[in-house]
């Protein structure tokens, strides 16, 4: 066990070391992937090191590498090696944090977290939780907490359920809605305002024309960055209206929620802590690998409410007073201690170490717009917000119908170079180029080269006999 393990180690130490050198994203088509691997499950085993091999050389390189400096694409996930090592440690002991009794001790640990998460965001101390798959699975376990307490048993009135959001929340809300029953026409996508936040004035007057039709507000989501452009509802406002109407108030934190950390970021997520749940993803801004999300809600026994059951099978495992399975606040039995991988990262770098890095992936972002308006050619679509920075190639005399076409090839362009991963979105239908800065091995280099590779790349596409040079001006 210890060589077996000792070569994964260096596996991995020597991938992380070296991912400079490596292409920041690299992919296969299915054709190609199918032809990669022996398809047969053996009858008989193979050696270890041969295996570790084939997927060292043969299998992992083709993928997009989340950790590396150049990957600015989606929202990375940059996690520290303390809190990979968490996570080797909570499967190596393989717990069972679904129940109390048998992971108490690592259960323990995912209270503590929770608390952290939940002194973090400001919210009540009876406030609590669990640690998810992921956003949308903490932004699904909401939804149908909420669905519970709303219709409190009678069926019915899942028809009449409506659910209110900018239109820039994340699809994983909207898909909770559905999974929850709420007919798809009823999930309203409100109009967002100039800065991409959901209209107040246009929230209560949805709400009352539904209320009006005999309908039922369900809940409205409050996105507290955005994975547009990391914009943030506001808050306060938005729970003032919820308290009024009585309707849930669930905040998708996701992508913005530990900027919490930071003096900035307390700022902008000022009124977070009024919901009535909040989604967190430490795979995102805390630094921990995939899977890990986790949703905070100001009374978690809506969720028990929801999500309690009782089989004759786990009668001796039913928690005491003071005790919490897992189990009763959402859909997994069978869980991991997630909790594992975030206590030791936290714990290991503290948090002004994290708030560090945060504030440095949001002054990287700053960087990025102040050098895209410096550039000749390139603009800002959105300006930086948390860390996320929306931008394109708009070369003069470019005829405003190719803009679209001419920035999809500037994408494919940079990232098929290599060195840097960024994506694209649609923001008011306009095709930008969109980068997400997180990871704490991306440096001011990367910001730079970054922009001269996309002014490059707009200069070699858009015709090298434009009047106007797009070169960048660093
Ligand atoms: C704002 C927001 N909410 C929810 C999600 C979904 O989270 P996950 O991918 O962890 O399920 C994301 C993912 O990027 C997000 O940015």
């Amino acid at each position: 066990m210890r060589r077996l393990g000792h070569l994964v180690a260096d596996t991995v130490a020597q991938h992380l070391s070296t991912l400079r050198e490596q292409p920041a994203y690299a992919t296969l088509n299915r054709p190609d992937a199918m032809r990669l691997i022996d398809r047969r499950a053996p009858a008989q085993g193979t050696d270890f090191e041969a295996l570790l091999a084939t997927l060292r050389d043969d299998v992992f390189p083709h993928a997009a590498r989340e950790p590396h400096p150049g990957f600015i694409a989606y929202v990375p996930s940059c996690p520290t090696f303390p809190a990979v090592l968490g996570d080797w440690l909570a499967t190596g002991f393989n717990f069972f944090a679904g129940v109390w009794p048998v992971a108490a001790g690592p259960n323990e640990i995912e209270l503590v977290v929770l608390d952290w998460f939940r002194q973090w965001l400001g919210m009540p101390e009876s406030a609590g939780g669990l640690l998810t798959s992921g956003g949308s699975g903490a932004n699904l376990t909401a939804m149908i907490a909420a669905r519970h307490r709303a219709t409190a048993g009678d069926a019915s009135i899942i028809a009449k359920l409506t659910v209110y959001a900018s239109d820039q929340v994340h699809s994983s809300v909207t898909r909770a809605a559905w999974l929850a029953g709420v007919p798809r026409e009823h999930v309203r996508s409100l109009p967002s305002d100039d800065e991409f936040r959901l209209r107040v004035d246009t929230l209560q007057d949805a709400i009352a024309r539904d209320r009006a039709l005999g309908l039922t507000p369900l809940m409205v989501v409050a996105s507290a960055g955005t994975t547009n452009t990391g914009s943030v509802d506001p808050m306060h406002e938005i729970a003032e209206l919820c308290a009024d109407e009585d309707v849930w108030m669930h905040v998708d934190a996701a992508y913005g929620g530990f900027a919490v950390l930071t003096e900035s970021g307390r700022r902008a997520l000022g009124g977070i802590e009024r919901a009535d749940s909040v989604t967190l993803d430490p795979h995102k801004w805390l630094f921990v690998p995939f899977e890990c999300g986790c949703l905070l809600v100001r009374d978690p026994h809506r969720l028990k409410a929801a999500f309690q059951i009782f089989p004759e099978y786990l009668a001796d495992v039913q928690s005491g007073h003071e005790a919490v399975n897992f189990a009763d606040y959402g859909e997994q039995l069978t869980r991991y201690s997630r909790a594992v991988k975030v206590w030791m990262s936290v714990r290991y770098f503290g948090t002004d170490a994290i708030r560090d890095a945060i504030d440095r992936g949001m002054a990287l972002a700053r960087r990025l717009e102040q050098r895209v308006r410096e550039t000749p050619g390139l603009e800002i679509v959105s300006p930086a917000r948390f860390g996320i920075v929306c931008f394109r190639a708009r070369p003069a005399h470019v005829d405003p119908a190719d803009l679209d076409a001419l920035n999809e090839r500037v994408l494919a362009r940079v990232v098929g170079e290599g060195r840097y991963f960024i994506s694209s979105t649609r923001l008011r239908g306009a095709f930008s180029l969109r980068a997400c800065i997180l990871g704490f091995r991306t440096a001011e280099e990367d910001i730079d080269g970054l922009v001269r590779a996309v002014a490059d790349a707009a200069h070699d596409l858009h015709g090298a006999g434009s009047a106007h040079p797009t070169r960048v001006a660093t």
